[in-house]
């Protein structure tokens, strides 16, 4: 494709993330890659507090030289259910890799005026068929934003989320995956709201191991985006040491799985059923597939099911350490 014929494909995306050390390099990815502009940022609770993954959105767009997106912050507790554990024990105190972010560098960065899920539904509405929700953080925004304004289901170009899983056991409960167990009840209004929802779920970011040496070429590199990754990895790298058992520095690739899936969905293989989210239970947060496809005529989601780990991760280390 030529440059211009990329302009006119690109994918004008609102970014929904509670970074989240994989949020940042989900961010990052974007942020770098012709394919997708990133028109603004929403924040919410799930990797830390939403005041925390607010000042790390701000201070990613800041560390990339794009405080010009803007970035509005969102909910701090789920739709209906109390808030659970947040995930500091996963990505640091600062939920960025203990490297000590405790404040907005750029004193003239501020989120917007309009909390997050207004600012999904207005500019949704505003460029009707244009907008792809990329939500990597529990589903609260996203939820809140359906039921504001029920016709973002039709205006938007599509919804690709990183959460819940098909095939593989869950991270959070036996079989749940964090951002969809830490509001079920948003995901499950996401699943129903009859729009083209794609799920990158565990059965693909698992299934790709960034290493020690991926991240050693990241930090050797004089790209700043891939040594800024370098720098906050080994938090997240010890977690998935002491969590799985990992080898060689070895991390789950969750958040940067949706980004990826825009850049090249022939990266991955979808199959599309009904799902389904139990609300309590032991199977709260959950996504239940209908792979028989004959039990529910719910909406079918897009699940992507199986991920070519080794083209995926070139394309990354190539476009971050460029
Ligand atoms: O289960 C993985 C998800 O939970 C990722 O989005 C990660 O950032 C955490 O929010
Ligand atoms: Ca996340």
């Amino acid at each position: 494709m030529t440059q211009s014929e990329i302009a006119n494909h690109k994918h004008k995306i609102l970014f929904d993330t509670d970074p989240g050390i994989d949020d940042a390099m989900a961010l990052l990815l974007a942020l770098v890659s012709p394919e997708i502009e990133v028109v603004g940022v929403t924040t919410v609770f799930g990797n830390s507090h939403v005041e925390a993954t607010t000042r790390n959105a701000l201070n990613l767009l800041d560390l990339a030289g794009r405080p010009d997106i803007p970035v509005a912050k969102g909910a701090d507790r789920p739709m209906v259910l109390p808030r659970g554990q947040t995930g500091e024990f996963v990505h640091g105190d600062d939920a960025m890799g203990n490297i000590g972010w405790t404040a907005v560098h750029n004193p003239d960065q501020k989120p917007l005026d309009v909390p997050a899920a207004q600012f999904i539904a207005e500019t949704i509405m505003a460029h009707p068929g244009e907008i792809t929700l990329v939500a990597v953080g529990p589903l609260t925004n996203v939820g809140l934003a359906l039921q504001l304004e029920p016709r973002i289901a039709q205006a938007a170009r599509g919804v690709v989320i990183m959460g819940g899983s098909v095939a593989t056991p869950g991270n959070v409960s036996p079989l749940a995956e964090a951002n969809i167990h830490n509001d079920p009840h948003a995901a499950a209004l996401v699943f129903g709201a009859g729009w083209d929802v794609t799920m990158a779920g565990l059965d693909v970011t698992m299934a790709v191991r960034m290493d020690e040496d991926f991240f050693a070429a990241l930090r050797r590199s004089g790209n700043r985006f891939g040594q800024f990754i370098g720098q906050i990895a080994p938090c997240y790298q010890q977690f998935h040491r002491e969590r799985y058992g990992y080898p060689d520095g070895g991390v789950d690739t969750h958040d940067p799985s949706a980004i990826a899936y825009l850049i090249d969905p022939t990266l991955f293989r979808a199959e599309r059923w009904s799902v389904v989210v139990p609300l309590d239970g032991p199977a709260m947060g959950a996504t239940i597939a209908d792979r028989r496809g004959r039990f529910w005529t719910t909406p079918k989601v897009n699940c992507l099911m199986q991920v070519d780990a080794a083209r995926f991760l070139a394309m990354f280390q190539a476009r971050l350490t460029a």
